[in-house]
């Protein structure tokens, strides 16, 4: 293959050699099947094209110092896939097949799994389709549930180093009582144009808040929010954002690190008083916040008054990425070891 240059890869599509797909067919799920194919052949009146019956899912695969692979809190990304799934009526992909596929998906694409030294991972996208030709509003007979891996660097292409981010408040994400909570692909289409507007104007990322009141921090684009004050980790609780793991995780290791944990809704004032604040999401891990700015009302919030990490997101993430990586003990279970 191509040489890659682990250290200075993206978050972009690298092709690997296979992927992994099972169909759900007749009421059953069938056998895995592992392809090289890099396309899918699927009808033009299948729901996933028209009526957005879709879900899909990110996790990681990282590759120790010792040589072993690890992925992280697979368990969890195939709970949330089975309530996405359930969120638009798909069929669910039960939890040992989604392990397994994204198991066989990272052993045979085992060459592309960066060194440890590089920083980076594999990325694993599960992707669950509706298929069949159907025009009425209804959910699909058949389904295919797809595992591709490919190598991955940062997603905030700064890497861990605060990002401005923009508050737009003529756009929202996710209604209260919408699809906010799952992982579809809808929810990113309808965040799709403050995205690229916030990238147009510099910012790393759009900043949204809650749809009814527009009152409250929900989340950005692809990762939640947090902020930390007085030695407390303070995320938002909204019923519009999706219950990321990676948060879970950094609520768990704040603990153990001897914070508090607030886990409530975030008024935007409050913004002006954290010492701290973070993006956080398998893609971005952890993404410091330079300043946010509200586009409509012109206020301007610092955040990281010497444009370096502070000190609590620093410790965050090193302790995240000494479990991931296999340097810290999995005290939590966190990590399954791929032999
Ligand atoms: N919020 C959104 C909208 C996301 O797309 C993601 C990425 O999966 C996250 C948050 C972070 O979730 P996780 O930490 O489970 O990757
Ligand atoms: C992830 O963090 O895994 C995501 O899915 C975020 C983004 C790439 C949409």
């Amino acid at each position: 293959m191509e040489q890659i240059e682990w250290s200075s890869l993206g978050f972009g599509y690298v092709k690997t050699d296979y992927n992994v797909r099972c169909y759900y067919r007749d009421g059953k799920w069938g056998e895995l099947e592992v392809t090289s194919d890099e396309s899918i052949n699927i009808h033009m009146a299948a729901t996933c094209l028209h009526y957005g019956q879709e879900a899909f899912e990110g996790l990681k695969a990282f590759k120790g110092k010792d040589g072993k692979v690890r992925i992280f809190r697979m368990d969890e990304n195939a709970k949330r896939m089975i309530r996405s799934a359930e969120g638009v009526v798909m069929a669910p992909v039960p939890q040992e097949l989604f392990e397994a596929a994204c198991i066989k998906a990272v052993k045979m694409n085992e060459r592309f799994i960066p060194p440890y030294e590089s920083g980076a991972s594999l990325y694993i996208r599960p992707l669950l389709i509706g298929l069949g030709a159907q025009v009425g509003v209804k959910p699909a007979p058949e389904y295919l549930f797809i595992v591709f891996v490919t190598p991955v660097g940062p997603y905030f292409k700064e890497g861990f180093k605060p990002t401005p981010m923009a508050i737009m408040r003529s756009y929202d994400r996710a209604a209260p009582l919408g699809t906010g909570t799952i992982k579809v692909g809808g929810n990113y289409a309808a965040g799709m144009i403050p995205t690229v507007l916030a990238h147009e104007k510099g910012y790393s990322a759009c900043l949204f808040l809650d749809a009814k009141e527009k009152k409250y921090i929900d989340e950005c684009g692809p990762a939640n929010f947090f902020g930390i004050k007085d030695n407390t980790y303070i995320t938002p609780e909204s019923s519009s954002i999706l219950p990321s793991i990676t948060n879970m995780s950094l609520m768990q290791l704040a603990k153990d690190l001897g914070m508090k944990v607030e886990r409530r809704p975030v008024p935007e004032e409050e913004l002006l008083e954290f010492e701290e604040a973070g993006a956080c999401g398998t893609a971005a891990v952890i993404s410091p916040i330079l300043r946010i700015d509200d586009l409509d009302e012109h206020k301007t919030y610092e955040i990281s008054k010497d444009g370096k990490p502070g000190k609590h997101c620093e410790k965050l993430y090193n302790t995240l990425r000494a479990i991931q990586y296999g340097d810290a003990p999995d005290v939590h279970g966190w990590v399954k070891v791929i032999d």
